[in-house]
């Protein structure tokens, strides 16, 4: 194990999600038995459980660091790990083929057992309103594949703005009531692109120590002061930019993607305001689900003037591809030129941009979709909250199902699997160390039958495993 090298435990809080702010360092590459010297992959015996534990405990982390010269000096180790561990430890649960549209029944491969499980009810995909797969969409990609051919074949700056980018862009900053918007390749691109295209060495950003792995590397790059506040915490959100009198950035996101609670906003304005902290909302989560228009968790509290950037996601209730940043116009023609995550990058492929703008028409003209979705969540949460399953603090269509076990986590997924059920286990770096949960997405498009049945799997399952009473 030679070529292995731990890393002192990282200085960025266990719990920020992705790889960590910590001087460059990245992961938190804590080891869980608190050896600093192990081999992951040293005993491959059958059937002892030690070496099945030790497995099922280390993750991609541990091969963070390598020692000697050659960069792929850490691959002999860690590939002699993963032969193990993919199907011994349980990572193979990660990435299953999809066999069919990201629906609420999906056929997914199980490269162990080489079957292909098909009709498993689906909380796994994102699909908040059901529109990835919706015919009208379907339709429009097509027709625009047809007319404009598969790619955009520029950077956005350059030819790849064809006329589609830009009704999108202005469909956008029309649905969020903005002076303008910027879409980006991806939701991931959006924060990289605006948080390292208006923050500088020497400025402060100051986020939620939950954040997606995308603002924090959004920070990293920006090479600016970084700090963390504790989870939606406005007090000490307020101690974190006391003191600082340069340029100040605050984020936060609507819904928090692995936990599915809401920023407490209204509190978190009014330290920004008491600061002068520009404010950064990422609304992945919460757009088209929160807000009388949908708009999201600022529309929600009546805070939409507060927020200076909103940001957002065509993945997850569109769908789709892309993100957008909305705001003042003089914010997004900057973006234009600063954000070099969008600047040097091609821009969607015309058949998305298509698609996005007929799932932005049928989002906002159908508001009974967000009532549906909103009626499934309510109902699933009662559902879980009857059974005694843990769902940590979440509140919204993002429903965690906290289980804490980072080895145990596998047994249990394989086991919802093979009983009809395909849902996410989400561990560390993702969530923090000891802190294994289910990721369920409800959708508008689950039937009360998807939903019961569901919930009588996931809790016997949970049961079994003495996860639930
Ligand atoms: C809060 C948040 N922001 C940004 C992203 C990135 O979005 P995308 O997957 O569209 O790139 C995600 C993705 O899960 C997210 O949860």
């Amino acid at each position: 194990m030679s070529n292995v090298r731990h890393a002192s435990g990282g200085s960025a809080p266990a719990s920020t999600r992705g790889s960590a702010v910590d001087g460059g360092t990245g992961f938190d590459t804590g080891n869980p038995d608190g050896k600093r010297d192990g081999s992951p992959h040293t005993p491959r015996r059958a059937g002892d459980p030690a070496a099945l534990r030790r497995l099922r405990d280390y993750d991609y982390t541990n091969f963070y660091f390598g020692a000697g010269t050659d960069p792929f000096g850490i691959l002999e180790p860690f590939g002699e790990w993963w032969k193990d561990a993919e199907f011994g430890g349980g990572y193979y649960l990660y990435s299953l083929p999809m066999g069919s549209a990201p629906s609420t029944r999906v056929a997914i491969g199980d490269p162990k057992t080489r079957e292909t499980h098909h009709g498993l009810i689906n909380f796994a995909s994102y699909n908040y309103l059901g529109l990835s797969y919706r015919p009208e969409v379907i339709e429009a990609v097509c027709e625009a594949v047809r007319e404009y051919g598969a790619g955009a074949s520029g950077s956005p700056v350059l030819s790849g703005s064809m006329d589609l980018h830009k009704r999108l862009q202005k469909e956008v900053a029309d649905f969020k009531g903005k002076e303008a918007a910027i879409v980006f390749p991806t939701g991931y691109s959006a924060n990289l692109g605006v948080i390292s295209g208006l923050m500088r060495p020497g400025d402060l950003i100051v986020a939620d120590r939950l954040s997606h792995a995308s603002i924090v590397d959004g920070m990293i790059l920006s090479k600016a002061t970084s700090r963390f506040f504790r989870h939606n915490d406005a007090a000490d959100l307020d101690r974190k930019l006391r003191g600082f009198g340069g340029k100040k950035l605050v984020i936060v996101e609507g819904v928090y993607s692995m936990d599915g609670d809401v920023a407490d906003l209204p509190e978190i304005v009014e330290v920004c305001r008491r600061h002068s902290a520009r404010l950064l909302v990422d609304e992945a989560h919460s757009t088209f689900v929160y807000g009388a228009n949908g708009r999201g968790v600022a529309e929600h509290f009546g805070l939409d003037d507060e927020v200076d950037i909103h940001l957002g996601t065509f993945s997850k209730s569109l769908g789709g591809l892309g993100g957008f940043v909305a705001g003042r116009k003089e914010l997004i023609y900057y973006l234009r030129g600063f954000a070099r995550a969008r600047v040097f990058s091609c821009a969607l492929p015309p058949g998305v941009v298509a698609g996005l703008l007929k799932a932005l028409e049928i989002a906002a003209g159908e508001p009974e979709l967000r009532e549906r979705l909103w009626d499934n969540a309510r109902y699933m949460h009662g559902l879980l909250r009857e059974a005694e399953v843990d769902v940590g603090d979440s509140t919204s269509q993002v429903i965690s199902i906290m289980i804490g076990d980072d080895a145990g986590i596998f047994r249990i997924a394989e086991d919802l699997l093979h009983e009809g059920v395909y849902i996410n286990p989400i561990r560390y770096p993702a969530v923090g160390k000891h802190k294994s949960r289910f990721r369920m997405s409800i959708s508008a498009a689950h039937t009360r039958a998807d939903l019961r049945e569901g919930a009588e799997i996931i809790t016997s399952v949970l049961r079994k495993h003495g996860k639930c009473p």
